[in-house]
């Protein structure tokens, strides 16, 4: 599959930009018009959390379904996939410290200590920090086989996030496991890439 150059640039690569920014958009509006339920808080950190999750994993489909359908344009988008996983984190980030802990140091550091699924959330999230800020292109030529390196962290990120979500849950626990075996199924595409690599001397960026 390919789509002429002008078109990737210019047309499919600003629609998905702009496609990432509807869950905000859906949130922002809910907000506005007071439709986020009977406890907004909860629905705003929930969304962002679960947008946050999303991308981690959208990112990282990325490689397989560009092998799937021959599509090496796609690998393009992984960059902005990434750094819509940050947006959303940050905000998940930000409404629990603003809107849930008032700013208030002591317990948010308490929670991080004593709560462990807000532990591993913090940890994903300190993680996520670098990768976003060396996903620039110049800091691919800087950083050449540590940039690799750390961008493995990737791949530990959705596992840290869904430990996350599976800490918090009581009962319920379906969207973990659901999010889990999504991340099995990129593990094992990504495994049977690396034994072609390995066999046949493809390549499975
Ligand atoms: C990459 C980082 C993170 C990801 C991917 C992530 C993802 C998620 C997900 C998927 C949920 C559940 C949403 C739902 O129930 O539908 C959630 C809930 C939550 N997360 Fe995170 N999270 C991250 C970082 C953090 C951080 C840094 C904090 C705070 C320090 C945090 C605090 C919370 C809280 C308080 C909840 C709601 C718990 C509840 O319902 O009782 N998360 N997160």
């Amino acid at each position: 599959m390919y789509i002429k150059e002008p078109y990737f640039t210019k047309v499919f690569k600003p629609f998905i930009f702009v496609l990432a920014l509807v869950p905000v958009f859906i949130l922002a509006w809910s907000f506005y018009s007071k439709n986020l339920g009977a406890n907004p808080l909860e629905a705003m950190t929930h969304q962002t959390g679960d947008w946050a999750l999303r991308f981690l994993l959208i990112s990282l489909l990325v490689s397989p379904l560009k092998r799937l359908l021959g599509w090496n344009q796609l690998t393009r988008c992984r960059r902005i996939l990434g750094l819509y996983a940050f947006f959303y984190a940050s905000l998940h980030f930000i409404t629990y410290l603003w809107l849930d802990q008032f700013f208030v140091w002591e317990d948010i550091l308490h929670d991080i200590v004593n709560r462990p699924f807000i532990t591993v959330g913090m940890l994903a999230y300190l993680l996520l920090i670098p990768l976003a800020i060396t996903s620039a292109k110049f800091m691919i030529r800087l950083l050449k086989k540590k940039w690799i390196q750390l961008h493995k962290l990737a791949y530990v990120l959705p596992i840290l996030g869904i430990v996350h979500y599976w800490w918090l849950v009581k009962s319920n626990i379906y969207e973990p496991v659901l999010y889990a075996v999504i991340l099995l199924i990129i593990f094992i595409a990504r495994f049977i890439c690396t034994l072609k690599k390995n066999t046949i001397g493809q390549t499975c960026e």
